[in-house]
This record gives structure tokens, sequence and C-alpha cells, in this order.
């Protein structure tokens, strides 16, 4: 898909990848529509441009008002971006289901209610693109952010299915599945601690820049899924190649951790 003068909402905008990506979006000649809770970032990323709808995407009505001010301003929405995310170091036997939910409300709910009311006015222009920002923790689960794994395999699991509900109906839906990017994801979960990651995130680390420019040209080339960066297929396809060495590796890190608290 050509992403120039098409109308881009983009969630969690005000920083890290969502920001990254209304830049390289806007470098392309989109229109922007941003949303996330603060709007003083979402106005300085998003300059004197782009339409800005401050709230909680948790809340119905932040996502029923992003959705009516970006028909008003521009009158149809081409891209949607569900980006938007939190995380939960919580391991699933014990984990505070008060955050549980609230992971869930913003990981899943939010995007799903998002897509159902975009995609009837993407079907009556008979195209548009719908990108949800998973995780190679969707489609690796982590041990340390099990659950958090779990909206993001969901997520990932409702896109390709959206591609096939949808295709038929000029509707394209991608799936992106960032490894480690230097935002600030670590420090904004919802509870617990992160693994010590320290050396491989160094050696594997991106910057949302490059993630957000994986995003534009993947859906540039109608990608199904992307992978950002590149050598996360190499730890995906060991994953499903050789899953109990895998488990095994990963149950370590766990177990580490645990004992590291
Ligand atoms: N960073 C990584 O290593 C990594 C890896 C894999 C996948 N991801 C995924 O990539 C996406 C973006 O992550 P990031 O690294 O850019 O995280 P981030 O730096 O923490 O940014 C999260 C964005 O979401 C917004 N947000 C958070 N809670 C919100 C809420 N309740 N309502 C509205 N907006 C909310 C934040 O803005 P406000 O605080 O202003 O609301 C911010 O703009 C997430 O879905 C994450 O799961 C990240």
């Amino acid at each position: 898909m050509q992403i120039d003068n098409k109308v881009v909402v983009i969630t969690g905008a005000s920083e890290g990848i969502g920001a990254a990506c209304a830049s390289a979006f806007a470098s392309r000649g989109a229109l922007l529509s941003l949303t996330a809770r603060s709007q003083h970032r979402l106005e300085e990323v998003g300059g004197k441009d782009a339409l800005v709808t401050p709230g909680d995407l948790r809340e119905e009505s932040t996502r029923a008002a992003l959705v009516e001010r970006t028909l008003a301003r521009y009158g149809r929405i081409d891209i949607l971006i569900n980006n938007a995310g939190v995380g939960l170091y919580q391991p699933a036997h014990g984990a505070d289901l008060a955050s549980v939910r609230a992971m869930f409300e913003l990981n899943i709910f939010a995007p799903l209610d998002l897509i159902q009311k975009v995609v009837p006015h993407m079907k009556k222009s008979g195209s548009g693109a719908i990108v949800n920002v998973s995780s190679i923790g969707g489609k690796i689960t982590l041990p340390w952010f099990t659950l958090y794994s779990a909206t993001k395999y969901a997520l990932g699991s409702i896109t390709d299915g959206l591609r096939m509900e949808l295709r038929r109906e000029g509707i394209h839906a991608m799936t992106v599945c960032p490894g480690y990017v230097k935002t600030g994801f670590q420090r904004h979960v919802l509870a617990g601690r992160p693994p010590d990651l320290s050396g491989l995130g160094r050696k594997w680390a991106i910057s949302p820049r490059q993630c957000a420019e994986d995003i534009a040209r993947g859906l540039e080339r109608n990608a199904r899924t992307v992978v950002s960066p590149k050598s996360g297929w190499l730890l995906i396809a060991l994953g499903r190649m050789f899953p109990a060495t895998f488990d095994s590796r990963l149950e370590k890190i766990y177990w580490e951790q645990q004992a590291n608290r």
C-alpha cells in the first residue's frame, strides 16, 4: 500500500514506537490522527498538522472520540495502527487479576473495538489497512511475562483471521512483532520486574525509529507479518524447530530472575 496522502490513526503515539511511526508515516506524506493519554507529548510529536485526541484507550469514550474526530477532520480512515500496549512481569499462576484485566483491556479489547469501529468505514471505501503491534513474545511464550505473551498471541491470531475475513473487501491486516526496542516500555509495566536481559538486549536492541521504518516498509509491500529486527525470525524458527530445548533456556532465565528478587 502506498502511504502518501493516507489518513493514519496511530495509538500510543506520544512516545516510543508509536511516536517513531508518526514521524515515519508523516515523512511519507501521511495525514496523522494520534492518540495516547499525554496531550502535550502528542502535540510535540504531531506538530501543527496532526489531529490529536488525548485519552485513556481503555475507555470506550476515548476510542469513539478518536474515530469520530478523525472522520470529522479527514472524512476517512485509511490505516489504523494499534500500537498502544503495556506489559506485566508477574507469573500467570500468581498475577494480580485487576492488573491482568487492565493489560488485556489495553492490549486486546481496545484494538479490537477500534477495528470494529473503523472497518465499516474502510469497507465503504473498499480499501484500508489494519496494523496490529504484537511482539516476538506473541510468537514465543516468554515465561517472565506469560500473560503479556498471551495478549500478543491473541492479537496476532486476530490479525491473521481479519486478513482472511477482509481481504476480499480490499482491507489488509498486518502483524508487527518487535523484539527488544529501546523505549520506556520496561519502565511502564503495570507490575513486576523484567529479568536481566541487558547483555542480550544490548546485542539485539533496535531504536524505535528502525522499528517504525520496518513497519512503514512492511505496509508498503503488503507484508502479512513484520518481525523487527528481521533476525527475530531466526529466534522464532528455532523455537518452532527445537521447542523443548528452547523451553529449557527460557525456563533457566525465568529461575535466574526469581533467584535475583
Ligand atoms: N519496546 C519493546 O521492546 C517492545 C517489544 C515488543 C512489542 N512492543 C509493543 O510495542 C508497542 C509500543 O511499545 P513501546 O515500546 O513504544 O512502549 P512505550 O514507550 O511504553 O509506549 C507506549 C505508548 O502507549 C501509550 N499508552 C499506554 N497506556 C495507555 C492507555 N491506557 N491509553 C492510551 N495510551 C496508552 C503511551 O502513552 P501515554 O503514557 O501518554 O498514554 C505510549 O505512547 C506496545 O504494544 C508493546 O507491547 C514493544
